[in-house]
């Protein structure tokens, strides 16, 4: 691994273990697997709960106690991988990567430990149940300002475009300290990320996003830089703060990737989230009910949301060394894929798993957020954001409705959110 490099390429595909079952055809890019993932990944766990996948790659494995078991292993399961490139860059991006300033290091998902515990000890300051607390007078005004934008525009409306795509961004860019002028340039730089460590975008496209990731970078250093001089009450200013106490624990250049990096974590999965859970609750009328009635019904039905239609539903490690799992043996360096989408709806942890439950008294097993040292630091961020988000818009329209059944989804291993949902409400 050299030297701590945020994205990492890998440029070979390792030969299946020997006698792992190998899979020919499934990838989690399949337009099949896209459109819904539930049926398949049962089918795949119910054939082989640990198999290897030709058309990635990677090792699979679709069980909660063996994916548990790889995030409570950090030292043979790691996570230095999770920012990669799913598949071999083009020449073209590759150039312009290499530009000597685009230098983030990897600091938090992909940091391997013991730099990863220290400096997560200074970044979990910022993420405080008080400080997050703080944002819920902005998630409310903003929400509200959407959604009167979007009922003045009148019915029916798309709700990506006017509400789920831009306030997750401007939430955390405003507990970031990046200043409001700068979100529509921000979103739009952050927007293709997830093509580039999770889809497989063609050359030309990866230039494209390249060169925004460049771009990025640059302004989160110029960002960082001015934040020095002029302190505000924000996690970057906290994080320049704890660098400047601890030097040996967080250095600057860990500050500004952790700012590179926390921009894309901070709001592609929130804005799948609240699109989501309105899937859910939206055709079942009895339920959007039972929500608009009694608020307190969100924080289960969010939890809900997360293990039923997560808007992550896979992630990765490589391994470190040669181990096995359930008599299959692993080499070192085999990149492994942790397939939330069957654990989440494990039949011997959750009753009736494939059904939509408010009520489910243990819908938090869910894996979504991950687990041991890097378990998702901004979990209750997610959370209370999206529940702020659902009870605004129940609260404001109890007859919004979806317009449409099917959705499109873009093509990438991970993440999972609709494109654009139309929806409707009665005037
Ligand atoms: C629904 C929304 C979200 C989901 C499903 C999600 C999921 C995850 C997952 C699966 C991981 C990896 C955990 C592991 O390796 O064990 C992770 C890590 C992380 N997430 Fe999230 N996340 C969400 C929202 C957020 C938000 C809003 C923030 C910040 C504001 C955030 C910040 C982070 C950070 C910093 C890490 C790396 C933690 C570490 O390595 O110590 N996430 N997230």
């Amino acid at each position: 691994m050299a030297d701590n490099k945020y994205h990492q390429e890998r440029l070979e595909t390792p030969p299946p273990p020997a006698g792992c079952p190998a899979h020919a055809t499934w990838s989690p890019l399949n337009s099949d697997y896209l459109a819904d993932p539930y049926p398949i990944a049962d089918e795949l766990a119910a054939e082989h709960p640990v198999f290897y996948a030709e058309k990635l790659g990677y090792v699979v494995l679709t069980s909660m106690e063996d994916i548990e078991a790889v995030f409570n292993d950090h030292e043979t399961f790691a996570s230095v991988n999770v920012q990669d490139p799913v598949f071999p860059l083009a020449p073209g991006a590759q150039q312009i990567l290499a530009a000597p300033d685009f230098n983030p290091v990897a600091v938090m998902s992909n940091r391997p430990e013991p730099d990863h515990g220290k400096i997560r000890v200074h970044t979990r300051q910022g993420f405080s149940n008080k400080r997050i607390k703080t944002l819920e007078p902005y998630i409310r005004q903003r929400s509200n300002e959407l959604i009167d934008e979007m009922l003045a525009a009148g019915s029916p409306a798309e709700f990506v475009d006017a509400f789920a795509f831009p306030l997750p961004g401007e939430t955390v860019f405003r507990f970031i300290g990046f200043p409001q002028s700068d979100d529509e340039m921000l979103k739009n730089w952050c927007g293709d990320r997830k093509a580039f460590s999770w889809g497989k975008p063609d050359a030309a496209q990866q230039v494209a996003i390249a060169e925004q990731m460049l771009s990025y970078w640059r302004y989160c250093r110029d960002f960082t830089a001015a934040k020095r001089d002029a302190r505000g009450d924000d996690l970057a200013s906290e994080l320049i703060t704890a660098h400047e106490q601890n030097p040996d624990d967080i250095s600057y250049q860990e500050v500004e990737s952790i700012i590179y990096g926390l921009s894309f974590a901070g709001h592609e999965a929130v804005t799948a989230l609240i699109c989501n859970t309105l899937q859910c609750l939206l055709p079942r009328r009895d339920v959007w009910g039972e929500i608009c009635n009694d608020p307190t019904l969100i924080a289960n039905a969010v939890e809900e949301v997360l293990r039923y239609n997560s808007s992550q539903i896979s992630w990765r490690r490589l391994t470190t060394r040669d181990t096995t799992i359930r008599g299959t043996e692993i080499p070192a360096g085999t990149a492994v894929f942790l397939n939330f989408a069957s654990a989440n709806r494990q039949a011997d942890l959750f009753d009736d798993p494939h059904s939509f439950d408010i009520h489910r008294q243990n819908a938090n097993r869910h894996i979504s957020f991950g687990k041991g040292v890097h378990f998702c630091l901004g979990a209750r961020f997610a959370r209370y954001e999206t529940q702020l988000m659902t009870e605004v818009l129940a609260q404001r329209i109890p007859t919004l409705h979806l317009e449409q059944e099917t959705f499109d989804y873009f093509p990438n291993i991970t993440f999972r959110g609709p494109i654009s949902m139309m929806v409707g409400w009665d005037s």
